[in-house]
């Protein structure tokens, strides 16, 4: 007995060694922590409960036989994040550069089987070198068997990726199927291919941070949701997350009550709106004066900016916003735009969390390069994702709501629950002096003539009364009432239900 004790603690604590003090202190000296010391921040402390710790691979080939650590690179189990259960790997990079063998992908999904079963959201922490070079398709087998469950999971169990190191060729894909990837400035990339063989293959020269870092993916490729300074800041976000999500599809998000009263009027939001119709202004401050104690967890703030996306509460439950951005581009549509927000409404929609939309479009952004790359598909996404979407939909238009983008932006058509325009809204099929350029050609080499019909025209449409008599706008509301309005309002679509007829699945434009 005393032996075998002994023996326990002598592979625990290898196991805990993971590659050595020599490959702890360079991973200490790139300023990156452990996989050990990340999941004891993400976590509650003590509540880790291990798996596996004992896994090691069955490799004979290239002197592997006798080149075992304990665990194989990778430290799975469950725990607590503020008293909710998560499954969470954390790959080693200390042992053996965190390659994923077959044994060490087994244990991803172990984890990710078990998440399944009892409904809970599975975390990854990506440190790894990608495929083990000493074993060949069996380590392709083990991406390919945690690719798989990635696909079943997703819409089930919120899947999140924190990218904390490299991550290149196939081990990129199992983080592109999660809900969520998050990086760390200056330690992590992603990408298909490095920097080697992009030269050989298309001769740029190019450096693994501009091919595949942080900034690169929180801004130009839109991969990655948000980059942090570093390990530390990344959980302690990570943390702040996980409190908005609820465990699972059949769930509820949590609720966290709230001092900030859902009645509050915010005078100053009459006055966000500047009178010239084009002039921007700054939603955020719409978003922030909104929700619950003005707290906002915004997600892609780096890409396609003009439209804003994230998490907030009201009343205590957890809210999907999503935005228009006046400040960029003027809160027109684009293909970016309209991708970051239908895969941001999609995910509302799997895991039951309303979504409120703030309209402040002039329309579709017009030109050959969106033209040439596929808005009317891509656009179509944000479409399909509002139309699709059965939670609760609460839409405020702020000013314009023109054209398709109007219906697109969560209308009343697309079974808006509820939908608001505050006073200066302007619906209509396009802006005042647009539309009198096209419907009085004939006047156009006469500019008082082109002035009064604008005028007329602005009388007539640019007002949300049209839109209220048909009953597509249920209420004209005062700006500084709008968090009380939208408050009541998910307060009574709380038991909300909808279903959308049975099918193997839709056809969302891809
Ligand atoms: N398979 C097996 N071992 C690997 C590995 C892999 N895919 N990637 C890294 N390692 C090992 C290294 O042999 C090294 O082992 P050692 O500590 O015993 O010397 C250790 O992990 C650390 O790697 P190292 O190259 O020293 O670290 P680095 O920070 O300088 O570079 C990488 C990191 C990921 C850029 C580099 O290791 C690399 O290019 N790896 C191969 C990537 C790849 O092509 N993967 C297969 C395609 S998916």
């Amino acid at each position: 007995m005393h032996d075998i004790n002994a023996l326990l603690e002598k592979k625990r604590e290898q196991a805990r060694q993971g590659g050595g003090e020599k490959r702890i202190a360079a991973q200490h000296g790139k300023g990156k922590l452990t996989a050990r010391e990340r999941l004891e921040l993400l976590l509650d402390e003590g509540t880790f409960e291990e798996w596996d710790m004992f896994v090691e691979h069955r490799c004979h080939d290239f002197g592997m036989a006798d080149n075992k650590v304990p665990g194989d690179g990778v430290v799975t189990g469950y725990g607590m994040i503020n008293g909710r259960l998560v499954f969470v790997f954390s790959q080693d990079f200390t042992v053996f550069g965190g390659a994923l063998s077959e044994a060490h992908a087994e244990k991803i999904c172990k984890v990710m089987d078990q998440a399944m079963k009892v409904g809970a959201p599975v975390i990854g922490l990506n440190d790894s070198g990608g495929a083990r070079i000493q074993e060949g398709v069996a380590s392709l087998g083990g991406y390919a068997d945690v690719f798989q469950r990635n696909v079943m999971a997703s819409g089930v169990v919120p899947q999140i990726s924190m990218i904390m190191g490299p991550c290149a060729g196939g081990a990129v894909y199992s983080p592109a199927m999660t809900d969520f990837i998050f990086m760390v400035k200056d330690s992590s990339y992603m990408f298909v291919t490095g920097p080697e063989v992009v030269k050989t293959v298309t001769h740029e020269e190019v450096t693994a941070e501009e091919l595949g870092g942080a900034g690169t993916h929180t801004s130009r490729s839109g991969v990655a949701d948000l980059a942090f300074e570093n390990d530390v800041d990344a959980l302690m976000m990570l943390r702040r997350l996980y409190n908005y999500l609820p465990l699972n599809n059949r769930e509820k998000p949590p609720v966290r009550p709230s001092n900030d009263p859902a009645d509050r009027i915010d005078y100053s939001l009459d006055t966000l709106v500047p009178d010239n119709p084009n002039k921007p202004y700054d939603i955020k401050e719409l978003i922030i004066k909104t929700a619950d104690d003005g707290e906002f967890f915004e997600l892609q703030p780096e890409y396609a900016k003009n439209i804003v996306i994230g998490f907030c509460r009201m009343e205590g439950q957890t809210v999907g916003i999503v935005a228009n951005q006046p400040l960029v581009l003027a809160g027109c549509l684009d293909i970016k735009s309209s991708i970051k927000a239908a895969r941001f409404v999609r995910f509302c929609d799997a895991f039951n969390i309303p979504v409120v939309t703030f309209v402040d479009v002039p329309g579709f952004m017009p030109g050959t390069s969106q033209e040439y790359g596929g808005i009317i598909k891509h656009g179509a996404k944000l479409l399909y994702a509002y139309a699709e979407c059965t939670v609760p939909k609460i839409t405020v238009i702020t000013r314009k709501a023109y054209g398709g983008a109007y219906d697109v932006m969560a209308s009343k058509h697309l079974r808006g629950d509820v939908n608001f325009a505050w006073p200066n809204a302007e619906i209509a099929v396009m802006g005042a002096k647009g539309a009198v350029e096209i419907i009085f050609r004939e006047d156009k080499n006469d500019p008082v003539k082109l002035a009064a019909r604008e005028a007329e025209y602005k009388a007539r449409f640019a007002n949300p009364f049209v839109a209220g008599a048909r009953g597509f706008i249920d209420d004209v509301i005062q700006p500084h009432e709008t968090r009380k309005r939208i408050c009541r309002s998910l307060v009574m679509l709380r038991d909300k239900k909808i279903e959308n007829p049975w099918r193997k699945h839709g056809n969302i434009p891809l």
